[in-house]
């Protein structure tokens, strides 16, 4: 017989036909003749309750049964007669596929902190919050997928490893094949001429650089990966791998830009809320009861857009007591930011045209010499939830930028190039995968919302 999922035996199981379902016992009760077993095989969050009663030859075994054992049944799917399930599954044969020592397994009826959870990050998805959350992750990367190839973007694969620094941040990881207790030198310096790419070699921060080359080939392409950041921010907001998508579209301008971040974040609250309901109401229900409004409303209403400079004046004349004073010039810091989309506005807020000083080299200059055309989307609690710009497509311009910058017009001069042939406006922005998971289901670590987190001291499994 073929296994049924739990999910599909609630959505569409027949009461009367026989069914094989197999999963991992989350509790067993056992009254004089009856042992009623609770299942869960990930598919869904509601577990499947089996009952083997005294005539059973597989009684004895069932009753001894304990959290986290695994095991097969095949029996006759029936209406439930108890409360919280449609139907339950009254067990013909039962087989013991692995035990679990009840004591030595962490994981109790309780609920456990998200600290004592990230400890054991192999067996926590089999928690209700960490299967949720698993299953809202792959829906929302589906989401992704499916928004960007509608509109008949084109899927893009940058690479990994790279010798750019996309934002200039210099926050790299370095990948080296050199022996670090005696590395080949020059002098003093480490000569990587002898390293495995023959100079020095980073994990990318970010796709963008290459998603512009294919940009300016294709017209409108995304890319969705890793990327890696070595900034030493111990924040509920700040992985070193984290997930991003980046999009990024030629004969676009800010404005075209603005729309298609606001559209697209439309559309993956729409998606988690039509295809993840029951995932949705176990996040609201436990961590955040105000989440489902808010991506509701999110849906339906249109999302604020004002200037840095406005949003520096709304901050001065907010009466707000802010650790980091605000004058014009300064980067917005979260309070900055959370204080303007979820106390002054109400709603996400896209803030565009930033001090250049603040911003990457690769920004379009505005007219004005001081501004470039930035923009990032703002939501609450979370704060900054995407970060893009159009880029600056005069050559003249940019190599001015990069000049100032301190960076080599060598090492970019591709990138330079698409600027001498056939250059065009176009703009991208980066969506941070695992801050929108957050936004989404309101659990307010980012450790908690990717199955592996790394972050400063600590990549284990
Ligand atoms: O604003 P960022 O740094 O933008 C870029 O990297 C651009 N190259 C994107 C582009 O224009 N194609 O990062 C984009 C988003 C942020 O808004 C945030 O959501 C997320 O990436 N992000 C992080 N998420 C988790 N941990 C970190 N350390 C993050 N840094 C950025
Ligand atoms: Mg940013």
């Amino acid at each position: 017989m073929k296994r049924s999922k739990i999910k599909d035996i609630f959505s569409s199981g027949q009461a009367g036909g026989d069914v094989l379902v197999q999963g991992w016992v989350k509790t067993r009760r056992t009254s004089k003749s009856v042992t009623f077993i609770q299942i869960t095989d990930g598919s869904t969050l509601q577990d499947l309750q089996i009952v083997v009663d005294e005539s059973n030859p597989g009684h004895e075994q069932a009753a001894g049964l304990t959290t986290g054992c695994s095991v097969s049944v095949e029996g006759m799917l029936v209406d439930s007669p108890g409360q919280g399930q449609k139907y339950e599954v009254q067990a013909k044969t039962l087989e013991v596929l692995g035990g679990s020592d009840p004591e030595t397994y962490p994981l109790q009826k309780k609920r456990h902190s998200p600290e004592f959870l990230r400890e054991i990050a192999h067996l926590r998805p089999r928690t209700n919050t960490f299967g949720a959350m698993a299953r809202i992750r792959n829906s929302m990367a589906y989401a992704i997928h499916s928004f960007y190839q509608e509109r008949g973007f084109q899927f893009i694969q940058t690479p990994i490893i790279t010798a750019s620094d996309a934002e200039g941040a210099g926050s790299m990881f370095q990948v080296t094949t050199l022996d670090l207790n005696d590395p080949p030198k020059n002098g003093n310096v480490v000569n990587h001429e002898e390293d495995f790419f023959g100079k020095p070699a980073f994990l990318t921060v970010s796709g963008q650089l290459e998603a512009e080359i294919f940009a300016l080939a294709l017209s409108d392409v995304y890319t969705f990966g890793p990327t890696f950041r070595a900034e030493n921010s111990n924040t509920s907001r700040h992985l070193a791998e984290f997930w991003m998508v980046e999009p990024e579209v030629a004969f676009c301008q800010l404005d075209g830009l603005t729309e298609l971040a606001e559209d697209f974040l439309k559309h993956l609250c729409g998606h988690v809320l039509d295809k993840c309901p029951e995932d949705m109401e176990f996040f609201n229900k436990w961590y955040d009861n105000t989440t489902i409004a808010t991506l509701k409303g999110i849906a339906n209403a249109d999302f604020e857009r004002i200037t840095y400079t406005e949003a520096v004046d709304l901050l001065q004349k907010s009466g707000e007591k802010f650790e980091f004073p605000v004058t014009w010039g300064i980067d917005l810091q979260s309070e900055h930011e959370r204080y303007l989309t979820e106390t002054k506005i109400q709603k996400p807020v896209i803030v565009t045209d930033y001090p250049k000083g603040i911003k990457a080299f690769y920004m379009r200059m505005n007219d004005d010499g001081e501004t470039v055309r930035a923009m990032d989307v703002l939501v609450p609690r979370i704060g900054e939830i995407i970060g893009g710009s159009q880029r600056e497509e005069r050559r003249d311009v940019l190599a001015t930028r990069m000049t100032e910058a301190g960076m080599s017009h060598d090492a970019y001069s591709w990138y330079l190039d698409l600027r001498s042939y056939g250059t065009v406006p176009h703009a991208g922005f980066g969506l941070g995968f695992e801050r929108t998971v957050q936004f989404v289901t309101g659990v307010p670590n980012i450790r908690d919302v990717i199955p592996f987190p790394r972050t400063p001291k600590n990549a284990e499994f």
